[in-house]
């Protein structure tokens, strides 16, 4: 079943039903202000740091489950309804959500009045825009009444839900231009040299700026007294929870239309001209914000200006084959998503609450895999904030906030892949952009300057971390967790509340990784690439030496008979092999030691992929590990604590499941990786929406494994590394398009059945007009002809000043 449809032309999905399973979000922003926003207008907005700067408040975990957003109410006689139907809930006589690429869209009615919303973020200011057109479709003149509402957040979004001993006096607004204008300026008094101001370029007829005057103490945003009343009170608000509500009387004529601008926006002032008067905020800045956006002239273009930036960005890699879905999921959906992770990290989504995350180290990593070929500018800005949370010996802290770029010291470090996630990124991004200079940048360790190094220097203590942290079996150990953050191997967590993470000690001596000897193999030739590109052979020569010893015992230890162990651990015993009695296949090793080439010789990566088909696939995806854990396991940690089918405990995780794919091209099989591509790929599983229960146009995290009662449901949508990856999958491995050092290779492995296709990859100032003549082969390019001359190779050698270069590709 669907609950919409996607419009490929207009680049939005529209939702045709209020009603989906559970909110279906989009993100607005794309520099430093940022909104969530719900396909029933719940959501909220926050400034660079979902934690520290959060604009408008969000209540989570409550009921119903998409609970505060950005509000417009419409009163017509006794009738209150919503364009968003949430939160009043009246049933509506049509009902339309548009998701497009940075903004949303509604066009409602209800008793022959129509209401049309559009909201978004500009490019270049801080601030939401909200623009709502009123329409009588009646036979008489209609008198309604709008009511705008926003709650406040006071700032720290994480102190803002605890500390109400304090906060329920701090709150404190002015209110300007009759009530058009409000400010939140709680804390501004004090140590805050910002404001937020929620204005509509109309006069009102009345405003509100306290929640229980608005609302009415014993209210939810549901039945707010003022709406009922059509009136609000005009009441400032002093402490307790500081709103922002307008109240607009409108007569329409028949078929009169009348639209308003509201503008949500975020204010900085210099520490010295914070005031304009003793306790009167210097409002200057804010003015200027909402006259940028008074008229609809100036909204029609800040809108087109975000379209076209779109669709400048998604020129850079286009495809047009026969296969509608592919082509929807590669030129729209899937890259505006990897832009939203790289945006959010995990920071900030419905599932997570921005409040605790932060940044990722190797997730903001892995994002810039999917990303850096969209802006790379700030690719490289990102890789060297992160490399400044390294630290010394290479290791790193796991997650850091956004706002002031350290690293978190609640979570601290010991993660043992994320120093090589480093070298992914720093090698995505030269790839790119040929760009060999960021390696010579001076990047701090910890933050501190005094103790900087290259990123070079950087990359190589990444390396060489994993090359001395090595266990027994001359595997890297694997400190509090790898990917994998549920395998936790040395944490030995008893009572409720130690965190698996955390708690412990966070080296062990014994507990090796099989899936980090993947990754060092991988990266570790890609650092050696580097090394060389840099002059330093000597450096890629030791580099090859000590991934020929983890390759080596990735093939030996690391192999289990049929496919690759995942790990051995603190006691030696293995994890992920048919000696277990639970656990006994993981698929994190399969995917990353084929696609990092291991075994591919020796015949154990065709036979891993095989047991990976027999033992982990099922109709939704590829699970992460089989026989689901029945019992907690002391020493495995987190990963036996979900019920069977859930998460990392034998649910599909998402994020895996282009590594199987790309190691299917690795081998060359073009069907099964096709395969394993559709079956989590959102616009294929469209319409099965009633099942799968998030958002059709982006991936989750998870989706509920075959031992779940919930069998096929998606959970945690948007922020997840599924996006990167998926897109690396499918426009480098499956259509072929890989950047080198040394140019493009093409170099497509796609089901029999795929068909011809053209792709255009704008790529270091150069645009590639790429055609492919599949003639029934899965993989093998049997001619290569650019501009007119066959080429021998994968590889499209670049030529200093072609800017177009027309590359024709025959498979088979
Ligand atoms: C959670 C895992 C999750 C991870 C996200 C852990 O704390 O328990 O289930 O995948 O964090 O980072
Ligand atoms: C989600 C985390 O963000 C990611 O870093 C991790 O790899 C996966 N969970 C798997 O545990």
């Amino acid at each position: 079943m669907k609950y919409g449809y996607f419009d490929d032309n207009a680049l939005e999905y529209v939702i045709t039903t209020p009603k989906t399973p559970l909110p279906w979000i989009n993100y607005l922003g794309n520099k430093e202000f940022f909104s969530l926003i719900s396909n029933t207008c719940g959501g909220y907005t926050f400034y660079k740091d979902a934690k520290l700067l959060r604009l408008t408040r969000y209540r989570y975990n409550n009921v119903p489950y998409d609970n505060n957003g950005k509000y417009f109410y419409i009163k017509d006689g006794d009738t209150i309804w919503n364009p968003g139907w949430q939160p009043v809930k009246t049933v509506l006589d049509s009902y339309e959500c548009r998701h497009g690429l940075g903004y949303s869209t509604w066009k409602s009615s209800k008793d022959d009045v129509e209401a049309q919303v559009l909201t978004f973020v500009p490019m270049d200011d801080n601030c939401e825009i909200s623009r709502v057109t009123l329409t009588n479709n009646k036979k008489s003149s209609a008198r309604i009444t709008l009511f705008s509402y926003v709650e406040w957040c006071l700032w720290n979004a994480d102190d803002d839900m605890k500390n109400f001993q304090r906060n329920l006096s701090t709150g404190e607004v002015e209110v300007t231009d009759g009530g058009s204008v409000i400010y939140h300026k709680t804390e501004y008094r004090e140590r805050r040299n910002h404001y937020a101001v929620y204005g509509v370029n109309t006069k009102v007829d009345g405003f509100d700026t306290s929640r229980d005057a608005f609302l009415g103490a014993y209210n939810g945003p549901d039945s707010p007294d003022a709406v009922k009343a059509g009136k609000c009170t005009g009441e400032l608000a002093s402490g307790w929870s500081p709103i922002a509500s307008h109240q607009i009387d409108v007569t329409l004529e028949p078929g009169e239309s009348r639209t308003f601008i509201f503008t949500l926006g975020y204010i900085e002032n210099p520490e010295d001209a914070k005031w304009e008067a003793p306790g009167v905020i210097n409002k200057e800045r804010a003015k200027a914000l909402l006259a940028r956006y008074s008229d609809e002239t100036s909204v029609d273009k800040a809108l087109a200006e975000l379209k076209d930036y779109w669709k400048d960005l998604l020129s850079i890699y286009h495809i047009k084959s026969s296969n509608e879905k592919v082509d929807r999921m590669v030129n729209i959906w899937n890259q505006y998503q990897c832009m939203v992770t790289f945006n959010m990290s995990r920071s900030a989504s419905y599932y997570e609450s921005g409040i605790g995350r932060g940044m990722g180290f190797r997730d903001s990593c892995q994002d810039l895999l999917g990303f850096v070929h969209l802006i790379p500018d700030r690719a490289r800005q990102r890789i060297i904030d992160i490399a400044s949370t390294q630290f010394q010996d290479g290791s790193a802290y796991h997650q850091y906030q956004p706002l002031t770029k350290k690293g978190n010291s609640d979570i601290g470090s010991g993660f043992n892949d994320d120093p090589l996630w480093l070298i992914a990124g720093t090698s995505a991004y030269i790839r790119e952009t040929g760009d060999l200079s960021i390696l010579d940048e001076m990047v701090p360790f910890d933050n501190d300057m005094s103790v900087a190094k290259t990123l070079m220097g950087h990359l190589q203590c990444s390396f060489n971390f994993t090359a001395t942290h090595k266990g027994p079996h001359g595997l890297p150990l694997i400190g509090r967790a790898d990917w994998n953050d549920c395998l936790n191997l040395n944490c030995f967590s008893e009572h409720p509340g130690e965190s698996f993470q955390t708690f412990g000690p966070s080296e062990g001596p014994v507990a090796e990784s099989v899936f980090i000897a993947g990754m060092f193999v991988k990266y570790g030739e890609e650092y050696a690439q580097l090394c060389e590109l840099k002059g330093d052979q000597a450096e890629a020569d030791r580099a090859r030496q000590e991934v020929k010893k983890v390759y080596d015992a990735a093939c030996t230890a690391g192999w289990d008979g049929e496919w690759f162990v995942r790990a051995y651990d603190a006691h030696s015993n293995k994890v992920g092999s048919k000696e277990c009695e639970e656990g006994q296949i993981y698929i994190e090793p399969q995917g990353f030691c084929v696609l990092a080439g291991i075994g591919v010789e020796e015949g154990l990566a065709a036979k891993a992929l095989k047991s990976v088909e027999e033992r982990l696939d099922t109709k939704y995806g590829v699970m992460i590990l089989q026989p689901a854990y029945t019992k907690y396991h002391l020493e495995l940690g987190e990963v036996s604590s979900y019920p069977p089918g859930y998460k990392e405990n034998a649910g599909i995780f998402c994020h895996n499941n282009p590594w199987i794919s790309i190691a299917e091209t690795v081998l060359g099989h073009g069907n099964r990786a096709f395969e394993v591509y559709k079956k989590t790929c959102p616009a294929y599983i469209e319409d099965i929406s009633e099942i799968h229960c998030t958002e059709p146009y982006v991936y989750s995290q998870m989706v509920a494994g075959k031992d779940a009662k919930f069998f096929g449901q998606g959970k945690n949508s948007w922020l997840t590394g599924t996006a990167a990856w998926t897109f690396v999958n499918i426009s480098q491995y499956i259509l072929g398009v890989y950047p080198t050092h040394n140019g493009l290779s093409i170099n497509p492995c796609v089901p029999e059945d795929f068909g011809d296709f053209e792709i255009t990859r704008k790529y270091r100032g150069a645009t590639y007009n790429i055609s492919v003549k599949q003639n029934g082969a899965q993989k093998g390019i049997s001619r290569l002809i650019v501009n007119g001359r066959e080429i021998s190779g994968n590889v499209i050698p670049y030529e200093e000043g072609v800017t177009t270069y027309t590359v024709e590709a025959t498979l088979g």
